[in-house]
């Protein structure tokens, strides 16, 4: 197994993680693993008491990484460690969240050939705990762009690695904006849905898109709603 430090194969990619790993204020020392035509970069991070390792795939037997399915695809691996668990012992829900929106960053920072800030975020349920131990996996994709803004989908699969079973922990959906030098909206490339799951998950980001919009005036609505100050006495 071949292993060199800060190098790297998409330095697109690596360019924005390191970015938004040097702005959570440590800056990472990249390192490659490759074995056989496989390859994967792994970033440490550390933030106030947690720390962890992210690990990137960054090829594909063939060399297939050029092709623009991978390039607006990303997937992350990362062991639950102990630093990352709440009073209960199981992961923190909070650290998920972090690791989902360096998630969303990078997918959505790599299609653009952007920087990329987050918008929103919906769906995030946890409606399982995920251990200390297991094997989280992010399997993030651009579902759908506009002129600035993206749909990144992520998909978290957690595996208990001696027991080599899998669940499906949560999936949730990143609207992020591709900004210029200045921090003004820039345009992202078009993408163009080819396989049946891509259409599915254009036409299903659409509608979010639109239910969003919906929501966005239904809560305006609940913030003018007045209540005049009864006698509580
Ligand atoms: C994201 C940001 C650049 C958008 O700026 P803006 O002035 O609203 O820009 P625009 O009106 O041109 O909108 C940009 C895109 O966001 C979308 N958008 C903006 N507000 C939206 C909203 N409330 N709901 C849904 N989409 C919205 C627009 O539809 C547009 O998408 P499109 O270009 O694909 O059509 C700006 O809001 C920002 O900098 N936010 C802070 C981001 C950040 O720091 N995130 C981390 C938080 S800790």
């Amino acid at each position: 197994m071949a292993m060199r430090s800060d190098t790297l194969r998409d330095p697109h990619t690596i360019r924005g993680i390191r970015e938004f790993v040097n702005r959570a204020g440590e800056r990472p020392a990249v390192i490659n693993l490759s074995l056989g035509v496989w390859s994967w970069d792994l970033i440490p991070w550390k933030l106030g008491g947690g720390a962890g390792v992210i690990i990137v795939r960054t090829d594909l037997p063939g060399g297939a990484m050029q092709t623009q399915e991978m390039e607006h695809q990303l997937t992350m691996t990362v062991l639950m460690t102990p630093d990352m668990a709440n009073f209960s012992g199981n992961v923190h829900g909070g650290a998920i969240l972090k690791l989902l929106d360096q998630v969303a960053y990078a997918c959505g920072s790599r299609f653009a050939g952007t920087y990329v800030v987050t918008l929103s975020v919906d769906q995030v349920l946890f409606k399982e705990a995920i251990h200390v131990g297991e094997l989280v996996t992010f399997l993030a994709s651009v579902n759908y762009v506009g002129r600035s803004s993206m749909e990144v989908g992520i998909k978290v699969i957690t595996e208990n690695i001696a027991k080599r079973t899998k669940r499906h922990a949560n999936s949730c959906f990143f609207t992020m904006v591709a900004v210029d030098d200045t921090g003004r909206p820039t345009k992202v490339p078009s993408l163009s849905p080819c396989t049946a799951a891509e259409k599915r998950r254009w036409k299903c980001a659409e509608l979010r898109k639109q239910l969003r919009r919906e929501l966005g005036g239904r809560f305006d609505e609940i913030r003018k709603v007045t209540v005049s100050d009864g006698n509580c006495g």
